[in-house]
């Protein structure tokens, strides 16, 4: 683990209100250090999805920015996409392509051309998808195999930061259960990891932060030794239905 002073992701005062007034992303700031995972929790549209998308520039804020390396990613997009990679829920790839294919596909795009077929093969074996597939064409893939080819992908660009949009949500059991350990080696790697997810126990056993997003708002932030102890998913329904609690006091003063 690296021990840097400067954050390799950062949100700082981030804010997104899309065209039509809605206020997806509210002044939301979090750090992750190289060597850290930040997980995400919080129900549909409470902004995760949009907060990540900040971060790859694929919208520019309203307020405030998101940096990578220090660089804001809407100021200096191109300097920004060569230092993150990302797999996103629904993994788009070639579904003409093997999926060695695919890879080398998205590694010259990345500007890497140095990698050979057995380098291929040794990513695709190390995210778990069996040796049968790697020359078969994307198309007859299950979504979790997509998803294990487009966390290949994302291992080969060897970017130092990681976005994830629920990463776990294709994957089988046991599938699951490897991508976990793939995600903590590629932490003790130095990577800087950011993952929404809508699994409270496993984002409670792989982060080292958790946040919990309502309304656009981080309404909860530990670090993982505030939650050695603590039922996380007791906490969730606590500040979850705290603010429901305070939304009704105030909508119905008495
Ligand atoms: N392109 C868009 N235009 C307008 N509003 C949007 C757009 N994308 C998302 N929103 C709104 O922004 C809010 C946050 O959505 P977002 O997709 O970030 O939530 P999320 O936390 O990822 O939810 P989920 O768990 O369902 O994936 C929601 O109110 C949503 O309706
Ligand atoms: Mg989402």
């Amino acid at each position: 683990m690296e021990n840097s002073s400067q954050p390799m992701l950062e949100s700082d005062n981030l804010t997104k209100v899309y065209e039509d007034g809605v206020k997806a992303v509210d002044k939301v700031s979090f750090q992750i250090y190289p060597g850290e995972v930040y997980a995400m929790l919080g129900g549909n549209g409470a902004g995760k999805t949009t907060t990540i998308n900040l971060f790859l520039n694929l919208i520019d804020p309203s307020e405030g920015e998101a940096r990578v390396d220090g660089i804001p990613t809407h100021r200096r997009p191109l300097e920004a996409k060569t230092r993150m990679a990302f797999v996103s829920e629904n993994v788009m790839l070639y579904p003409g392509f093997t999926a060695i294919q695919n890879l080398d596909y998205f590694a010259r795009l990345g500007g890497k051309t140095r990698y050979t077929r057995k380098d291929y093969k040794e990513v695709l074996l190390r995210v778990g998808l069996q040796e049968d597939a790697h020359n078969r064409r994307l198309k007859g893939f299950s979504k979790g195999m997509r998803q294990k080819s487009g966390i290949a992908i994302a291992i080969l660009k060897d970017a130092p930061a990681i976005l994830l949009d629920e990463p776990t949500s294709g994957l089988d059991p046991k599938a699951g259960r490897e991508f976990m350990n793939l995600l903590e080696n590629l932490r003790n790697e130095g990577k800087a990891i950011l993952m929404s997810t809508h699994d409270i126990f496993r984002a409670k056993e792989i982060a080292d932060t958790v946040g919990i997003m309502d309304g656009g708002r981080l309404i909860m932030q530990k670090k993982r030794e505030e939650l050695r102890d603590a039922d996380l998913e007791e906490l969730y329904v606590k500040y979850m239905g705290g603010l429901a609690e305070e939304q009704m006091k105030s909508d119905n003063p008495s």
